[in-house]
């Protein structure tokens, strides 16, 4: 599988804002992209039919979403549902990233539920785990991140391939703060993701793609895709510039 290089632009910019960067991205990878590494950015909703028309023209650059609702339609004002997500593009989506866990309250079985309705609506789905500073430090790590693939993995048992899910290793305490997880660290998580993917989805579990999301920087990103274990990256902040996202595309 190829190393899934991911940009995770959350609450940031205007339609004109994200096409413009994602132009600039395509020029900055023209001809570079290496054949074993795939590109994905995750803009607002507003942009993503721009962006994924800008990605179009770009060979092994695909667009996702940041959230839906797992319903295939109704009366769920404020949200959006996985076939008008597909209708403009995208072809990804996130579940589980720590800021709507812990700022929208999302539940590891809401979670669940999400991973499931997108991935049998269509859409490759990325999980996104990972422990608190408190967790760690009480020695939870492992503990948390089992359960977190328990419940948002257990409704997809069957339908699930290296092809459709990834999983994102993300520390709260690395997302945004310039706290970068080191090496260690890193590879104990991903060996306890891929030990526990290979526990409950046995024939798919060695090519499930584990990317790590937290501060990764153009700096650092070269020896975190090095990593066993690590098939890519999730970036937020360092993603925002076209030239700093290219350079970690690259790394
Ligand atoms: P960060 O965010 O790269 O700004 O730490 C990562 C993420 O939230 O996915």
């Amino acid at each position: 599988m190829k190393k899934l290089m991911a940009a995770n632009w959350k609450m940031y910019k205007t339609v004109d804002q994200g096409v413009a960067t994602a132009q600039e991205l395509v020029r900055l990878l023209a001809g570079r992209l290496p054949s074993d590494r795939e590109v994905l950015l995750c803009p607002p909703f507003t942009m993503l039919e721009g962006v994924s028309r800008v990605l179009a023209d770009a060979p092994g650059c695909s667009t996702g979403a940041q959230n839906f609702y797992p319903a295939a339609q109704g009366a769920f004002t404020g949200e959006i549902a996985p076939d008008q997500l597909l209708a403009l593009g995208c072809t990804f989506a996130l579940a589980g990233h720590s800021e709507r866990r812990h700022i929208m309250g999302e539940s590891d079985e809401f979670v669940g539920q999400k991973v499931a309705f997108g991935l049998a609506a269509g859409l490759k789905m990325i999980l996104c785990i990972g422990e608190t500073i408190a967790q760690r430090r009480a020695g939870q790590v492992e503990d948390v991140l089992e359960r977190q693939l328990e419940a948002g993995l257990s409704g997809v048992l069957g339908a699930a391939t290296a092809e459709n899910l990834a999983v994102a290793y993300e520390p709260v305490w690395a997302i945004g703060t310039g706290e970068v997880a080191g090496p260690a660290e890193i590879l104990s998580a991903h060996a306890c993701v891929r030990d526990k993917l290979k526990a409950m989805l046995p024939a798919q579990a060695d090519q499930v793609r584990i990317l790590y999301g937290g501060s990764v920087k153009p700096d650092n990103a070269a020896t975190i895709i090095r990593l066993d274990n690590v098939d890519g990256v999730l970036v937020g902040g360092a993603s925002l510039k076209a030239d700093s996202f290219s350079q970690i595309v690259l790394a």
